[in-house]
C-alpha cells in the first residue's frame, strides 16, 4: 500500500491515475467547448465539469495529505539539475491541482448562480454576489490551459526516461 524508495504503493497509484484520467476529462470538456458548435452531446460533456471538478478537488486534498504520510519514502527525483527541474514540476502540476479547482469552489460559493452538482445544493446563490471570491478564479481558465501544457511535458518527459535514458521512471508509477 505504502510508498518506497523504488516504487509508488498502490493508494498512490490509484490517485495518480484516476487523477490523470479525470482531469484529461476536463481538459477534453473543455477543449470541446471551445472548439464546437453547441449541442445536446456538447452541452452534456460541458455539464460534467463542475460536478467532476468538486470529485477532483476531494481526490487532491487525500492526495496531498497521502504525500504528506509518504514524504521522504518515495522514489528520488534525481542528481543535479535534471532531478532539480523534475521537482519543480512536479510541485508546479501539485499547485495547479490543488489551486485550479479551489478558486472554481470559492468562485462558485461567492456567485449569484446556485452550485448543486449532482443535484445537491452546496452552495445557495449569492445576492449580492461576494466580488472577491468571484475574482479569485479570474485565472481559472489560464491555469488549466497552463495545465495542459505541464501535462504534456510530464509525458514527454517521462517517455524520454523510458526509450532515450531507459531508467524505468513509468515501471515506478504503472508496473509490477
Ligand atoms: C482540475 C480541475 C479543473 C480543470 C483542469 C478545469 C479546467 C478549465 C479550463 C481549461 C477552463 C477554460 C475554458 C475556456 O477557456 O473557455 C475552465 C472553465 C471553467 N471552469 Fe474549470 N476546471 C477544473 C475544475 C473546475 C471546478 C471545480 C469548477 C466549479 C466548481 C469549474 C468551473 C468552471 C467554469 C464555471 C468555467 C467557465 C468560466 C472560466 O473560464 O473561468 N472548473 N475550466
Amino acid at each position: 500500500m505504502r510508498d518506497t524508495a523504488l516504487r509508488y504503493g498502490k493508494v498512490t497509484r490509484l490517485l495518480h491515475w484516476g487523477l490523470a484520467a479525470l482531469i484529461l476529462w476536463q481538459l477534453f470538456g473543455m477543449v470541446v467547448k471551445v472548439t464546437m458548435e453547441k449541442s445536446p452531446t456538447v452541452s452534456a460533456i460541458v455539464g460534467s465539469h463542475q460536478p467532476v471538478g468538486l470529485v477532483i478537488f476531494v481526490l487532491v486534498v487525500l492526495r496531498v495529505l497521502w504525500a504528506l504520510i509518504n514524504r521522504g519514502n518515495r522514489p528520488a527525483h534525481g542528481e543535479g539539475l535534471q532531478g532539480l527541474a523534475a521537482r519543480a514540476g512536479h510541485v508546479a502540476l501539485y499547485a495547479l491541482m490543488v489551486l485550479i479547482p479551489f478558486t472554481a469552489l470559492v468562485r462558485a460559493w461567492g456567485n449569484q448562480r446556485a452550485f448543486a452538482p449532482f443535484g445537491f445544493e452546496i452552495f445557495p446563490a449569492q445576492e449580492p454576489p461576494v466580488e472577491w471570491a468571484v475574482a479569485v478564479a479570474e485565472w481559472h481558465g489560464e491555469m488549466g490551459w497552463l495545465m495542459l501544457v505541464l501535462i504534456l511535458g510530464h509525458i514527454a518527459m517521462v517517455a524520454v526516461h523510458d526509450l532515450a535514458w531507459r531508467d524505468g521512471t513509468l515501471r515506478k508509477m504503472a508496473g509490477r
